[in-house]
């Protein structure tokens, strides 16, 4: 990628995600950086998800895993994890490992030359010097977008994925949630016109601010959320819904908004954030918890999801409900983060076009049988 011509960072950082979207790009629809929710349209999902259940397929079968793992052998990856992480990290990581991609870490700020005080830009164009893909998770909500800026200010730029930044933005979440919601409904006429109840902790819950603005893509979407007075959703998430003719409602209470839920998004409080922001919490708030004895107001078809890590706000006692949809949404991580990474190295193409070749053979084959 060609060093690009970008207001230095102070100017650049004031500007909308709608104003900086095209500078994450690479052009044709196709993204460089994934920092940020506003980067997905409908098309764009579209396209995807189909990519996602190619890879989900072709895994399955030793020809088809080798096919994928022949990809990007080339490449390497970084993952430059500052704050903990157990599933965004492990599916990254894998969702690597399919394409062929090697993987390194940084995972404990001591152990990086940050320590010694070589400042952050000079940490990311380092591994701009090994690494062709840089994942990161920070507890800085624009550091992401700033890794990004000031690769693509220097002579190398290499994408960087955003993968979870402070209370603001988690992309690749929200891509797989609504990955997850399609799946579940898709023999109950689609995410369209359906009602997504969010609980929790909402004010500093970066999954569901990315979530709740894919969810503005699907028409007659209906939002809930509920949430203690002093976690609502932030007013920026809601200006986007009402901009967008998404319904929604604000609540705190969870329970009465049960039965009428398609998906239930839990969320736990997000408490690392005490204290820094003025905001001091309990560990968790009983009345936003899904017990199994609501199990029987729920309607038969309701997704029961959590992006994980849980405390007692989701009983496991519902583990095993075909509701529960939480633990195909770590699976469902690992496919469409895979798919993400494809789109964004171009063989995409590849993939669809083996897909296309197996499929003719199939037809082929079944054709001369009759
Ligand atoms: C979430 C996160 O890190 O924002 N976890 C995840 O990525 N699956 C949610 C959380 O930590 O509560």
């Amino acid at each position: 990628m060609q060093r690009r011509q970008l207001p230095p960072w102070s100017e650049f950082q004031q500007l909308s995600p709608a104003e900086k979207v095209e500078s994450w790009s690479q052009g044709e629809g196709r993204l460089w950086h994934c920092l940020h929710a506003k980067q997905f349209d409908r098309k764009f999902l579209d396209g995807l998800y189909e990519l996602t259940n190619i890879i989900r397929s072709l895994s399955k079968a030793r020809a088809g895993s080798l096919f994928l793992q022949s990809l990007l052998p080339h490449k390497r990856a970084m993952l430059y994890f500052m704050q903990p992480s157990t599933r965004t990290y492990l599916s990254f990581k894998t969702a690597c490992e399919i394409l062929g991609i090697r993987t390194s870490d940084v995972r404990d700020a001591s152990t990086s030359s940050e320590v010694k005080g070589e400042t952050f830009e000079d940490t990311i164009r380092t591994f701009s010097s090994y690494f062709e893909f840089i994942i990161m998770r920070h507890s800085g909500e624009g550091m992401a977008e700033l890794a990004a800026h000031c690769l693509d200010t220097s002579d190398r730029s290499v994408p960087v994925l955003n993968a979870g930044s402070g209370k603001d933005q988690h992309p690749t979440q929200a891509l797989l949630d609504v990955y997850t919601l399609r799946r579940s409904f898709e023999s109950c006429g689609g995410l369209e016109g359906k009602t997504i109840l969010f609980a929790g902790d909402l004010l500093r819950g970066r999954t569901v601010r990315s979530l709740a603005r894919l969810l503005t893509l699907f028409p007659g979407v209906k939002i809930v959320f509920a949430s203690p007075e002093k976690f609502r959703m932030k007013d920026d998430v809601l200006a986007i819904l009402r901009a967008s003719g998404t319904s929604y409602v604000e609540t705190t209470d969870f329970l009465g908004h049960l039965k009428d839920a398609d998906a239930i998004y839990m969320t736990r409080v997000q408490d690392e954030h005490d204290n820094k922001d003025g905001t001091k919490s309990e560990k968790s708030f009983p009345e936003f918890s899904l017990r199994a004895e609501h199990l029987d107001i729920l309607k038969p078809h309701c997704a029961i999801m959590h992006p994980l890590p849980r405390r007692d706000e989701l009983a496991v006692e519902i583990d095993n409900n075909p509701r529960a949809k939480y633990w195909r949404q770590e699976r469902n991580g690992m496919w469409t983060r895979a798919a993400l990474i494809a789109h964004i190295s171009g063989v995409d193409r590849e993939i669809f076009a083996y897909w296309s070749e197996l499929c003719r053979q199939a037809h082929h084959t079944a054709e001369t049988k009759r």
